[in-house]
């Protein structure tokens, strides 16, 4: 008998995420009568996503969408399709989708408030979730589009050593920047440092973060890329530039605390540095996402990107890996197999550092 396994939302968690937050349950699968348009998948990897927690608050509180207790939570993950009404997708095809956290699924590409895309010829899940996922997309179309970082400029980014931040470091660096990195403890400062390339790093665990800035940063920050919020972004305004940028990517810093996300403290500090604030979701930029590909494939080919994954092998492994977001012991971005190890189709070098 075939099991399908689901991971549900048990309750909503009380600020900090903990897997009591989680229910595991095992029922037979029994295989589904398709509707038109719809998909049966077998979910083989899952991203662990930041945002993900935001789904798991009450719908008062939620930005997107709202999970619902006994729901199984749902998030990015890479599928193989198992059967298909859908004209677009047969049977064998690999794909990225949002698919609840369950051994097998119904999706309906045509309904999918995030598309589900074929993995593209030569690539794996592996690499589909990770190089060319949708934070790489992020970090390209944050730092390219809404950043605009120019040559010469100081980038600063936050979370630096996380999925989007890695990229985002060395998107800011191939652009010519000089790249400042934020992250917390001296492993991910010295990977970033030895391997992204950074030009200095900035542990915010390490205390006063101002002074850390003010040393790293000696002309200012000209733009600063954000993905946790709080004080760190509290910090990076005081160091902004004159006519600085502020790009808005994520706050993780506030998901796990039942509290909305905070702004600066002094709203004046952006009336005289003349300072821009934008947020973003890179689903805006759908239009141009093979644009970003192609240039995410040529730097990766070249060894100027070096894209980093943590893959964890075992599906009761994913809300330890979820957890792990919000306590900082991820390195890159984080995947969770479905059993341990992926099918035969996701395996190759990329699953881990591809190398410069
Ligand atoms: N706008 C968009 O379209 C879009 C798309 C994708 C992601 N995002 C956002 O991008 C950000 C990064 O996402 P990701 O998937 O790349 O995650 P990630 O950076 O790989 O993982 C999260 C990291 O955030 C840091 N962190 C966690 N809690 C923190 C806290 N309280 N204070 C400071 N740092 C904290 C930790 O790194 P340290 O060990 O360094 O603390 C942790 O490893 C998130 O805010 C996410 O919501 C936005």
């Amino acid at each position: 008998m075939t099991i399908n396994r689901s991971w549900l939302l048990a309750r909503r968690p009380q600020g900090r995420v903990s897997i009591e937050d989680f229910a595991y349950r095992e029922e037979p699968f029994v295989t589904p009568t398709l509707a038109d348009g719809e998909v049966l998948v077998r979910n083989h990897c899952f991203s662990c996503a930041p945002t993900i927690r935001n789904w798991l608050n009450p719908p008062e509180r939620s930005y997107r969408t709202s999970i619902g207790i006994g729901q199984p939570i749902a998030g990015m993950a890479g599928a193989e399709i198992m059967a298909s009404r859908h004209p677009r997708f047969s049977a064998g095809d690999y794909v990225t989708a949002v698919s609840p956290w369950q051994d097998y699924a119904v999706l309906a590409p045509d309904r999918a408030a995030v598309p589900v895309v074929p993995v593209p010829a030569g690539l794996t899940l592996a690499d589909a979730l990770g190089p060319y996922s949708p934070n790489s997309l992020t970090a390209y179309f944050g730092m390219i589009d809404v950043g605009r970082a120019k040559i010469g400029e100081t980038v600063l980014i936050s979370a630096a050593a996380g999925s989007v931040g890695t990229v985002a470091c060395q998107i800011a660096r191939i652009q010519g920047c000089r790249v400042v990195a934020i992250a917390g403890g001296p492993i991910k400062c010295a990977w970033l440092r030895d391997v992204a390339g950074v030009d200095a790093t900035i542990d915010y665990k390490a205390g006063d973060l101002p002074a850390q800035l003010a040393e790293s940063c000696p002309t200012h920050v000209n733009l600063f890329f954000d993905n946790v919020g709080g004080e760190i972004l509290q910090a990076a305004v005081d160091a902004m530039a004159l006519h600085g940028r502020i790009v808005l990517c994520g706050q993780i810093s506030s998901y796990d605390t039942g509290k909305p996300a905070p702004g600066p403290r002094d709203m004046m500090r952006l009336v005289y540095g003349r300072i821009l604030m934008q947020g973003f979701v890179v689903g805006d930029f759908a239009a141009r996402y093979d644009e970003a590909y192609a240039a995410l494939r040529q730097w990766i080919k070249r060894g100027d990107l070096i894209c980093r994954t943590d893959l964890r092998e075992g599906f009761d492994r994913l809300p330890e890996a979820f957890v792990d977001l919000f306590r900082g012991n991820n390195e890159g971005t984080l995947l969770v197999s479905a059993t341990s190890g992926l099918p035969d189709q996701t395996r190759t070098d990329s699953s881990s550092e591809q190398g410069r």
